[in-house]
């Protein structure tokens, strides 16, 4: 049978790091609310740098990896909620640095579930024989959608960018199942507007403002602990193994609290779940691309290792994906 496998992972993040005590001078909070409501320590923030910037790099460094050429990639997607454009795709943009000229482009929403979604969707492409090789991104500039007032969610965030190179195999280990789920009910817990309908016809009233992110924390907190046990759950009786089996599960890096809650929930070992947001905040989309490019990198993950990653964001969306390493 075939299937979609991970040759090739990368990360790319902004030299520029604000800390906690550099987020006290501008804005009414400390260290210490900061790390102990959210594990948080420090973020990496743009001085220049733009999504497609940040994708390009990690890309770019999946793509060595991995071993194939440029012209060898027939798709790109790129999961942003921070493009440098409505159009064009950062994905085009960054198929042209690549010389990707051979791959389709486009990207792709789904706000901090982002790279699963995307990961999920180049699966199915190589697992209908249509592509053979995918690159997968998911990469923020967050910081431009901040509002630098709000104590409550501008300590949360930072940029980044994480990228897998996927391909078809007819081995063993890859992907081995993954589930995909909304509520559009919820939609108004995590929110960033666009521009308001203004034509002709219709004046909206309002003054060009930039977007910014708001939330309702505390809904998000209880959304993000139920559906990361529920994606664990549904996973391992689709693939109808123990939870004893998986050597880690890549969370969304959001809030440390949320994964202690959910380890705890679901009764797997704090120690499986890896977490590096003390170092970046939330990356929302880009999270767990960097994340496996760390474990990865770091030697962490063996042959026929399974792990599960877990995402969890805006729209409301979630999803995961179980992972074979081959
Ligand atoms: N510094 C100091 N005080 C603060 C800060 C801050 N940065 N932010 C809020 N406070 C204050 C509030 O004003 C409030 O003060 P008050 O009691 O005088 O009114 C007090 O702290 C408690 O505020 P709450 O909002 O009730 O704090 P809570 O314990 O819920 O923690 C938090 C807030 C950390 C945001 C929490 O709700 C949370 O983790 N939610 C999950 C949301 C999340 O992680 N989102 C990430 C994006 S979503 C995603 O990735 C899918």
């Amino acid at each position: 049978m075939s299937r979609a496998v991970i040759i090739g992972t990368g990360k790319y993040l902004p030299d520029n790091i604000m800390t906690n005590d550099d987020l006290s001078n501008i804005v009414d909070t400390s260290d210490e609310w900061i790390s102990t409501r959210t594990g948080i320590r420090q973020r990496r923030i743009s001085t220049g740098m733009s999504t497609s910037d940040l994708a390009y790099e990690a890309g770019l460094r999946a793509l060595n990896k991995s071993g194939l050429r440029p012209e060898d990639i027939d798709l790109i997607i790129c999961a942003t909620i921070t493009p440098d454009y409505f159009m064009p795709s950062c994905a085009c943009i960054i198929q042209d640095r690549l010389g990707a000229v051979n791959a389709a482009a486009f990207d792709l929403t789904a706000a901090c579930t982002g790279m699963i979604y995307g990961m999920v969707t180049a699966e199915q492409f190589i697992k209908s024989g249509m592509y053979r090789n995918a690159l997968v991104i998911g990469a923020e500039t967050l910081s431009k959608v901040l509002d630098w007032e709000d104590r409550s969610t501008c300590v949360l965030f930072g940029d980044g960018a994480g990228a897998v190179v996927m391909a078809k195999s007819e081995g063993d280990g890859g992907i081995l199942t993954s589930n995909l789920e909304a509520d559009g009910s919820k939609y108004d817990y995590l929110t960033c507007e666009a521009v308001p309908l203004e034509n002709p016809y219709v004046d909206s009233g309002i003054t060009h403002k930039v977007p910014r992110i708001r939330m309702l924390g505390q809904e998000v907190f209880k959304y993000a602990v139920r559906t990361i046990t529920d994606n664990i759950n549904t996973l391992l009786s689709r693939a109808q193994i123990s939870k004893e089996e998986i050597k880690f599960i890549i969370s969304h890096q959001a809030n440390q609290r949320i994964i202690e809650q959910a380890s705890k929930f679901i009764k797997i070992p704090i120690e499986r779940f890896y977490m590096n947001l003390d170092l970046y905040g939330n990356t929302s989309a880009a999270s767990i691309g960097i994340a496996l490019d760390e474990l990865v990198s770091g030697n962490e993950i063996k042959k026929g290792d399974k792990i599960i990653l877990v995402g969890f964001g805006g729209g409301m969306t979630s999803g995961s994906i179980l992972l074979e390493w081959s």
